[in-house]
């Protein structure tokens, strides 16, 4: 643990304001500060940093916030302690000696060490006698001497041994080959994760390597391997190529399916390739696209897995303000493929004319079903109104339902009538889920005691957010506390870790700032508790409501059905007075 004295010094040579701008552009306003989220894609501001008082940020657009370690930790992706060393050597304060014995960081270095050692080593493997039917294979591939190059592209030798050996040789323990995920544990000790592949090592943005993907070169065994995710490596995170394709700056990405797509795209001039590494796009990489460029072409397989995912990916994309196109791919399997048979002027093309997302989502309707009978196209007109419904925009709207009624020969105010009444329901719907949203109130951890506070016990959960609000606000009415509630009596876990935190603090007799609290706080729990800053900033609390709040805490509820119909407020008024009539009979 690092001394709190340490973090005191840190706290007054990381200057908020200073730190975060040098991320993110700030404009003042009176006593805030406002910028554009770097953590989701957003048009206006709604990204905040507090310098008065208690120093955080908070992002009311996607529920981010902390203090100035937290936004290190959630920028640079780093552990609470790497974080602390980034701004520590900024500060130029040198770290206490405990704390650089942090076990994970260390280990995490040493795994980047060794897949530099061990790219090196494929690399190597590749270029000299042993990767002879390698570089048969890949010239044959259609990839040129500088491709390789650029790429790193490297040869697992058909050994148990031959990485593992040569790691062993260069200082490498066992325990940290295993971490890196390049050598398995097998009977008589450990082996050799890639055998007989060519390699394709994946870099991250800072040009570290962080793991490896091999393919067969023969029909044995799975195509590719992909390493396992380690201490630096998730894939769910990681776009392959982005650390190159990010350097043009480019206005739109292309995004393939595979290794060889992608470098057979660089290749051709396409730069911008980038691909997910043997997933499905997951929604971090959509948010990662989206952070590098304002639009994507969709370049996957022209046959029905990569078409399946391609509709998956175009799901994920619509929750951004990223602009998506489908390349239709007629003729060649993949985009590697369709290079090597039409040649890049023709893939060009294919960009250029690339159907829009929704184009793309009507054609698969109608490929779902039997257009020459009524049936079937009755069945896609329903289709195509939920469709419809769907798209916020009236002029888009207007735009397929006038081309689709034309091209049905159907009556385009029948359409329009149906797909209003799809809308209207909908709309309905989604009313009475936000009136009891509980998302912005409860972000739980899933891994906490109670992963998700039911609707019955929201009036608690509010009550709790209050609690640690006013407690922020008036550390004194603390006093009160210890003797009549504990974190036991929280229906939302992460609630309860704010608040051991908290009084952990204050038992210290510290004012409970939040740079002291993310010590021992997850970041997603540091987003909560500078929701709780942010809206409680304009609230007066006065010390008659302690108890207010402590009833409602440990209130245990009526009727879930009808505390489902209230709005959070409502819910919160509900308990109370509840709570009232019952201590008053
Ligand atoms: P494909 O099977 O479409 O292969 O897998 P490809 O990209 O065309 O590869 P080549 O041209 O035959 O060499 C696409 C991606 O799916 C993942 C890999 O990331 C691959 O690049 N994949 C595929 C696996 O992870 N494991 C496999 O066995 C196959
Ligand atoms: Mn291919």
């Amino acid at each position: 643990m690092i001394p709190e004295s340490f973090i005191e010094r840190l706290k007054d040579a990381s200057d908020i304001e200073e730190t975060i701008s040098s991320y993110v552009p700030l404009k003042r306003f009176g006593r805030l500060l406002k910028g554009l989220c770097p953590f989701h894609s957003e048009k206006t501001p709604s990204f905040t940093v507090y310098t008065d008082g208690q120093q955080h940020f908070y992002c009311f657009g996607c529920q981010k916030g902390g203090d100035v370690i937290t936004f290190i930790r959630e920028i640079e992706n780093l552990e609470y302690v790497e974080a602390v060393r980034l701004l520590a050597q900024r500060a130029g304060l040198p770290m206490p000696e405990d704390a650089a014995d942090d076990g994970t960081s260390r280990l995490k270095a040493r795994v980047l060490e060794l897949n530099r050692t061990a790219a090196r080593f494929f690399h190597q493997c590749l270029i000299d006698e042993r990767g002879k039917d390698a570089r048969v294979y890949l010239a044959g591939r259609g990839l040129s001497r500088r491709t390789v190059r650029n790429f790193g592209l490297g040869f697992a030798p058909d050994s148990w041994d031959a990485l593992t050996g040569h790691l062993a040789s260069k200082g490498f323990t066992q325990e940290e080959m295993l971490a890196a995920a390049v050598a398995s544990q097998g009977r008589r000790g450990i082996y050799d994760q890639f055998r007989g592949r060519v390699i394709f090592p994946i870099l991250d943005l800072r040009g570290n390597v962080v793991g490896f993907g091999g393919r067969a070169m023969s029909d044995r065994g799975p195509k590719y391997l992909n390493s396992g995710d380690t201490p630096v490596f998730k894939k769910s995170r990681h776009l392959y190529a982005l650390n190159f394709a990010k350097d043009d700056g480019p206005d739109k990405l292309l995004l393939a399916e595979g290794y060889m797509d992608v470098i057979a795209l660089h290749q051709a001039g396409f730069t911008n390739a980038v691909a997910t590494l043997g997933t499905a796009l997951t929604a971090d990489q959509a948010r990662l696209i989206s952070q590098y460029a304002k639009s994507v072409a969709i370049a996957y397989d022209s046959y029905g897995a990569g078409q399946n995912a391609a509709r998956r990916a175009i799901n994920l994309f619509s929750q951004l303000e990223v602009q998506v196109s489908v390349l239709d791919i007629q003729g060649a399997k993949d985009p590697d493929d369709y290079i090597k048979a039409f040649g890049a002027h023709r893939f060009q093309n294919l960009i250029d004319s690339g159907k829009s997302a929704l184009s793309f989502e009507i054609d698969k309707l109608k490929s779902a079903r039997d257009m020459e009978t009524p049936e079937g196209k009755t069945a896609f007109l329903n289709d195509f109104c939920r469709l419809m419904a769907t798209i916020s925009s009236d002029i888009q709207r207007d735009v397929y339902l006038s081309e689709i009624a034309r091209e049905l020969e159907v009556d385009k105010e029948r359409l329009k009538t149906t797909t209003e009444a799809i809308r209207k329901k909908r709309a309905g719907t989604a009313k009475r889920r936000q009136a009891h949203n509980l998302k912005p109130f409860v972000q739980d951890n899933p891994a906490g005691k109670s992963p998700m506070v039911k609707p019955e016990e929201l009036g608690s959960a509010v009550a709790e957010r209050s609690l640690i609000a006013m407690l922020m606000q008036n550390p004194d009415y603390y006093d009160d506390i210890p003797s009549k509630l504990t974190d036991e009596d929280f229906v939302s876990s992460d609630h309860a870790a704010i608040f051991r935190a908290i009084c952990a603090q204050l038992e210290h007799h510290r004012i409970p700032d939040p740079i002291y609290l993310s010590a021992y706080l997850s970041t997603a729990q540091m987003g909560i508790l500078s929701q709780m800053l942010a809206t409680g900033k304009e609230v007066a609390y006065k010390r008659e409501q302690l108890d207010e709040f402590i009833q409602a805490i440990k209130q245990k509820p009526t009727s879930r059905e009808e505390m489902a119909q209230l709005s959070p407020q409502e819910a919160y008024q509900r308990a109370l007075e509840s709570r009232k009539r019952r201590s008053s009979t």
